[in-house]
């Protein structure tokens, strides 16, 4: 993939864009694996290191910990070194968490592992959408961009079975002393799959012509559009680069206060809309409605598989249809679901498949909308001079919320109970919807300098060409 030349090419090489932003895309494989891994390992882990509820909670949640802290880098870095560079090392963290993991003798030594890998998926999950939008053609990006959520929830699915085939192959003591360090352990596997193939992949042509180096940005570019398209693009970025201020100041400009706003709100709504509480207890609500230990289990992996559908048909539709209908459409369904859920438990009829089927359609609500929507919004609407350091605060913000939502949703169902949470989660979708409808803009189509010129021109509503 590297060693480009200027020859000519006609036409969008989308094969070669597809390749590289699916080699990126692994790092979001390494963000699903590594969020819902502990899921089959913290009941062993509890018994091995006879973990009390605070215990467990921390040893669940200090990844989202390390998350916020390598969110919170990835801008200011990759602004500086570059998106690539800082894939790689986001790689590596993700290896060494993964065998410091696996490996240690106590509980802090735990922590500190996950902490570790914790900081390469808040790397990763920032940088991945913005690397992947800032190489594919504008008619493309939704879908290229979107291929990172596909992996997410790949890993997600993955993981689960791998969780299930490791603690089937050994007793309970076996299960308790070890099982878990190879569910943590086996992600070095991707984790160096993933930095090998990374060093294959171009740099971003914007981020190296913002750094000077032009030439190498016009090699980048013919080699996805043409050597024709190539040239037009790069003076498009060149001429708003020549605008731009590299203060992150620029941020609260009239015109671009308004990005920030959009996507730091969208991210919180993507966590506190609930999608955590079910992807990672769903087994424990499945049981709040009677169902048994293996029927719950096998209702979990149902939910994962129609996460999977529908974020394949979300690929489908995010360019043709845009992100905005999507976003409605989606809010307005998981609303409406979680509605029915927090209904069912409110009037004791969890019997039947009611709550599944209204789990399913959230879900698939979720998979189709706020789930790869938000983070490629994230990645596409902010100048591309501060994007690093402006999508790192949203992604703090996601990952904040995430924590948030998956620390509370326990003392929740205990304090308030099962039907007021999930009425929470759906008034808040409802804020999503509003939210969405009022202040979301259309990027559909829009090439990155098109939606930033939009912003600054404080014409939200431009319609995608
Ligand atoms: C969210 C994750 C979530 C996943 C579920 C992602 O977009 O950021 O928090 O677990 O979707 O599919």
């Amino acid at each position: 993939m590297n060693g480009l030349s200027t020859r000519q090419t006609v036409g969008t090489n989308l094969g070669f864009v597809t390749l590289v932003s699916v080699v990126a895309a692994i790092g979001g494989l390494l963000f699903g694996y590594d969020t819902a891994v502990i899921s089959g390992a913290i009941v062993f882990m509890q018994q091995k290191f006879h973990l009390g509820p605070g215990m467990q909670g921390w040893a669940v949640s200090c990844l989202m910990i390390g998350a916020i802290v390598g969110a919170g880098c990835a801008g200011v870095l990759s602004d500086r070194f570059g998106r690539k560079k800082m894939l790689i090392i986001a790689g590596i963290l993700f290896a060494i968490g993964s065998i410091g993991s696996a490996v240690p003798p106590t509980i802090s030594q735990f922590v500190i592992a996950r902490i570790i890998g914790g900081v390469g998926i808040g790397i990763s999950s920032t940088l991945v959408p913005l690397y992947i939008a800032e190489i594919a053609p504008a008619k493309h990006r939704g879908s290229l961009v979107s291929l990172n959520q596909l992996a997410v929830v790949i890993g997600i699915s993955a993981i689960y079975f791998v969780n299930m085939w490791v603690a089937n192959m050994g007793s309970l003591a076996w299960d308790i002393s070890s099982a878990w360090r190879w569910m943590f352990g086996l992600g070095v596997v991707p984790g160096c799959v993933f930095i090998f193939l990374l060093v294959f992949v171009p740099e971003s042509p914007r981020w190296l012509e913002k750094q000077g180096m032009g030439d190498k940005a016009l090699r980048v570019l013919a080699r996805i559009n043409g050597t024709d398209r190539a040239e037009a693009e790069l003076s498009e970025i060149r001429e708003t680069l020549q605008n731009e201020s590299e203060n992150l100041g620029l941020l609260f400009r009239p015109g671009f206060r308004i990005a920030l706003v959009v996507g730091i709100v969208l991210a919180i709504l993507q966590q506190v809309t609930g999608i955590n509480a079910i992807m990672y207890y769903a087994p424990e609500i499945f049981k709040h409605t009677g169902a048994g230990t293996n029927a719950s289990l096998i209702e979990t992996v149902i939910t994962g598989a129609d996460n999977l559908v529908f974020t394949l048909v979300s690929l489908w539709l995010i360019d043709r249809v845009g992100r905005k209908v999507l976003l409605l459409i989606g809010s307005a369904v998981m609303t409406v679901s979680l509605a029915v859920v927090g209904y069912a438990f409110h009037t004791g009829q969890t019997a039947g498949y009611l709550v599944l089927v209204f789990i399913l359609l959230f879900v698939a609500a979720f998979a189709v909308s706020f789930g790869p929507i938000v983070w490629l919004v994230m990645a596409e609407i902010f100048p591309t001079r501060i994007r690093g350091r402006a999508t790192a605060i949203a992604s703090v913000a996601l990952w904040a919320a995430d924590y948030a939502v998956s620390q509370s949703f326990p003392v929740l169902l205990n304090s308030v109970g099962v039907a007021s949470t999930f009425w929470t989660f759906g008034i808040l979708s409802l804020v999503a919807f509003v939210f969405t409808m009022a202040l979301v803009p259309e990027t559909k189509g829009k090439s990155l300098e098109e939606i930033e010129r939009s912003w600054g021109r404080g014409n939200l509503r431009t319609p995608a060409k």
